[in-house]
């Protein structure tokens, strides 16, 4: 897809980080806009930011865990601007800890909005995008769904959000093939950030009521992950509109595999290396073996403080 001007973007998680400014870059792209999130007083905010710098906007309320939500966004996208050619699934919830202490509402949390959120992005909108296509060969339209590094190698102490992120990258990657096999007029891109300051160290703000347990309380390693991806999140000096230009240009290039951070691709180099070797996963930490070090210690040490040992999870 090569031309914005006057196209139609669907953008999930769109109040905040990337979906925010992805919009942003969008209506100054002279694109459409079709704004969707779970969080009504930042999407209005967007909005009418927006529409205030001369876009035509449409922003519907949208839980992308639910297919009958996302369906209905399609329509709402389809009824108000008659075509859509740019889907952004990119809504997402981080989570840590250890990967048996995530609770069956942990899990059906982050893959609910991170994996079902892609599945129901691409089961309502790839159909309307190819009877496009069909009814018109100059038509062009692309999907760019967000996974994460997380997608591409295993770190520890953030299982439930690694799994996720590699479903969508494999499911991306089908979705890239299963085109391919029947049109040239629609494209698809998996977007893999590292770390970038936005929303998502805050993720908790958006749990819905019915799958947070008011007892719940969070473990030593949940409690330590989410001080880590504070700080990773928080020092990263790559912006949220650095990767949104980064999407425009992979979308305009036809470019599937979109990093922020290229140099953190040597995790994956030795991941890749591991599987061709049949070597056990190598330590994610040997570039920084005081992270590794620091991380086990704590960890595995009693807590000083109180006496108690280590909380095993719950
Ligand atoms: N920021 C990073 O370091 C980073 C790294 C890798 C991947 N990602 C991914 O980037 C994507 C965007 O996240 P971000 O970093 O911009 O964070 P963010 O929190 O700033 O934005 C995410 C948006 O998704 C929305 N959202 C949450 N649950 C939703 C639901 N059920 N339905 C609809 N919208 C929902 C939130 O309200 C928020 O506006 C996510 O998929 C995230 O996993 C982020």
């Amino acid at each position: 897809m090569k031309d914005f001007q006057g196209k139609v973007a669907v953008i999930t998680g769109a109040a905040s980080g990337f979906g925010r400014e992805f919009a942003l870059l969008g209506a100054k792209l002279g694109m459409r806009l079709v704004l969707a999130d779970v969080q009504r007083e930042a999407l209005d905010a967007t909005a009418a930011e927006l529409q205030a710098a001369g876009a035509e906007v449409l922003a519907q309320t949208c839980d992308v865990r639910k297919g009958e939500q996302v369906e209905a966004l399609a329509q709402a996208a389809m009824q108000r601007f008659g075509a859509i050619h740019l889907v952004f699934n990119n809504a997402g919830v981080g989570a840590g800890g250890l990967v048996w202490e995530s609770t069956q509402a942990d899990w059906e949390w982050v893959l609910g909005v991170n994996l079902w959120g892609v599945i129901h992005g691409v089961r309502a909108f790839t159909p309307l995008m190819l009877e496009a296509a069909w009814k018109d060969p100059s038509y062009q339209g692309h999907l760019v769904n967000t996974a994460s590094m997380a997608g591409l190698v295993n770190m520890p102490n953030m299982g439930i959000y690694n799994v996720s992120k590699h479903a969508v990258v494999s499911l991306t990657e089908s979705l890239h093939q299963d085109l391919s096999l029947v049109t040239d007029q629609i494209g698809a891109s998996v977007l893999c950030p590292f770390f970038v300051p936005t929303g998502i160290n805050r993720s908790e703000r958006n749990r819905p009521g019915e799958l947070t347990d008011a007892d719940q309380k969070e473990t030593r390693a949940q409690m330590i992950g989410r001080i880590m991806s504070d700080k990773a999140v928080g020092s990263g000096k790559v912006t949220a509109a650095m990767v949104a230009q980064k999407v425009v240009d992979a979308v305009k290039g036809n470019q599937f595999y979109v990093y922020s951070h290229p140099h953190a691709l040597s995790g994956v180099e030795s991941r890749m290396q591991d599987l061709l070797n049949h070597r056990n996963p190598s330590d994610p930490f040997r570039a920084r073996p005081e992270v590794g070090a620091e991380l086990r210690r704590a960890l595995r040490e009693d807590d000083a403080a109180t006496g108690a040992p280590k909380e095993a999870g719950r």
